[in-house]
């Protein structure tokens, strides 16, 4: 492991020391003032003689926001100080917990975790390079606490994070549909909790109807495949959720191909399965009470041969209404009208996707945020509250009714873009995407639905927030692993 708790702090610990305003716990003022540190949130002051950093965290001094829920977010700040520590090759540490600032025990969870995080780098490739170990020992004050148990927890997230930033990096000829079976077995190989995995292969896809990933996959030499996983919890259930993530190993676009410098990076066209993977690891780690949770992602690769899937096909999907192909490369919501579908057969009580699914999404709510949207406004009110809660930057874009014609098809029941080009192209794809949570639609005979319903349904757009492409400072470049803490954060909220 390359990141690690220790008990046994020796002189060669740099004190790691949170100030809420300059003027306390022995920093002389005049050295503050040589340093220009007034502990505001993000700053940083390093005394190399008493090997001490401290670590602003006042945010009134700081400028002036306007995103009306930014806060003092340890996370951010623990990955902030890795960023300090990295420059200054530090890898012991000691974090104080001080009196005069107030740590809570999730404060101090988030903020080692920004750090382990910060630390993380996708090195699998580098043969030169040398890793290094980053050592933080807790030294508290009494009555404060930072179990055991609570470290425990923060590695548990910690790993489910780098297992999703591991995937999301790994090449696509090494993380491909014909791969990711054995990617998943080994790493759910051993979990405290209850676990069943099942991999569709090409033959069942067909069998079962899974025409839309079928048809997205018919150009790559790797078959798609479907994975779903499920998880009991300890005790009665009482809730189920579904989490479903799109798992395109690789996007070239299709015939509709992708134009110089848009290829590059698509690897991370997985992002929403990993993702979930991830929060289902976590979960089968931790373990819950009364939540039932399922992972279902298929995985294909949007490829070019001569038989490829081409615009103007009409695809019957699983859930039995038919799509018209407009642009090859508008694949993602294809493979997950199959997987959202077939999700809903489980009648859980909410569906949570979350897919690097359009560029559009990048565009409206930047790279930083996720774009949430969804058909049931308790379920997006109580996630978006924990994404704040955990430091996560969303955006809430409501679907407009007005822009369902948009996908509505002419010759087909839908069409998989938007016949209007340039218009919110996010919300015309979370539209087509609610019609595959909403069996009231399904036409599919053989599904033989009773009671069809439109299932609780939230739709991530984590196209920009998935990858940092160099323009976020404070992780290095590529997957972020966003998303999968507050996820694992609401399960645990619901499970009650
Ligand atoms: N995988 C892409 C979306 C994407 C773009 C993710 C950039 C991350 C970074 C998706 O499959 C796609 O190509 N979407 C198209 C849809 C369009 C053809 C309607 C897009 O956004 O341009
Ligand atoms: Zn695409
Ligand atoms: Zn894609």
């Amino acid at each position: 492991m390359m990141a690690k708790f220790v008990d046994n702090i020796t002189k060669k610990f740099t004190k790691i020391i949170l100030v809420d305003k300059a003027k306390v716990l022995g920093l002389d003022e005049n050295v503050a003032k040589r340093l220009n540190f007034k502990g505001e949130y993000l700053s940083f002051a390093h005394l190399p003689q008493a090997n001490v950093i401290y670590v602003g965290i006042h945010w009134e001094l700081r400028e002036k926001t306007c995103d009306p829920f930014a806060k003092v977010d340890y996370f951010e700040l623990g990955a902030a100080t890795w960023r300090q520590l990295e420059k200054y090759n530090i890898h012991d540490l000691s974090i104080a917990n001080m009196s005069s600032v107030k740590l809570t025990s999730e404060d101090i969870g988030r903020f080692t975790l920004g750090l382990f995080q910060a630390h993380w780098n996708f090195d699998r490739y580098k043969k030169t390079e040398k890793k290094s170990e980053l050592s933080i020992g807790i030294t508290t004050a009494s009555g404060s606490i930072f179990s055991k148990k609570e470290q425990s927890g923060v590695l548990k997230l910690h790993q489910a994070m780098i297992l999703a930033r591991e995937m999301i990096e790994e090449t696509p000829q090494n993380l491909n549909p014909a791969t990711i079976s054995t990617i998943i077995k080994q790493n759910f190989k051993t979990t405290g909790s209850p676990v069943k995995i099942e991999i569709w292969d090409e033959k069942t896809l067909k069998q079962k109807g899974m025409n839309a990933v079928l048809t997205v996959g018919q150009a790559s030499q790797h078959p798609p495949v479907m994975a779903h996983l499920s998880l009991l919890p300890r005790g009665k259930v009482k809730k189920r959720v579904c989490l479903v993530g799109k798992g395109i190993t690789y996007d070239s676009g299709g015939l509709d191909v992708k134009t110089e410098g848009h290829m590059r990076s698509m690897k991370m066209d997985m992002a929403g399965a990993a993702t979930m993977m991830a929060v289902a690891y976590a979960i089968s780690q931790i373990g819950l009470d009364s939540v039932e949770v399922h992972w279902i992602s298929a995985f294909a690769e949007n490829m070019i041969a001569g038989d490829s899937y081409k615009a103007d096909d009409i695809i019957t999907t699983f859930s039995g209404q038919t799509v018209e192909v407009y642009n090859t490369d508008a694949e993602g919501r294809l493979t997950l009208a199959d997987t959202l579908a077939y999700s809903t057969l489980l009648q859980p009580d909410y569906i949570i996707d979350a897919a690097t699914l359009t560029g559009a999404a990048i565009a409206a709510v930047s790279p930083y945020y996720t774009a949430m949207m969804g058909n049931d406004d308790k379920l997006i009110e109580d996630l978006f509250a924990t994404f704040l809660k955990e430091g996560e930057l969303v955006v809430h874009t409501r679907l407009p009714e007005v822009l369902r014609q948009q996908v509505k098809g002419t010759i087909s029941d839908l069409n998989n873009t938007s016949k209007l080009n340039r218009v919110a192209g996010h919300l015309t794809a979370g539209l087509f995407l609610s019609h595959f949570v909403d069996q009231r639609k399904f036409s599919n005979p053989s599904l033989k639905l009773t009671k069809k319903k439109a299932y609780s349904w939230v739709h991530l757009d984590i196209a920009g927030s998935a990858y940092n492409d160099g323009q976020n400072s404070l992780l290095t470049k590529g997957a972020t692993g966003h998303a999968i803490r507050s996820i694992v954060s609401w399960l645990l909220s619901i499970d009650k």
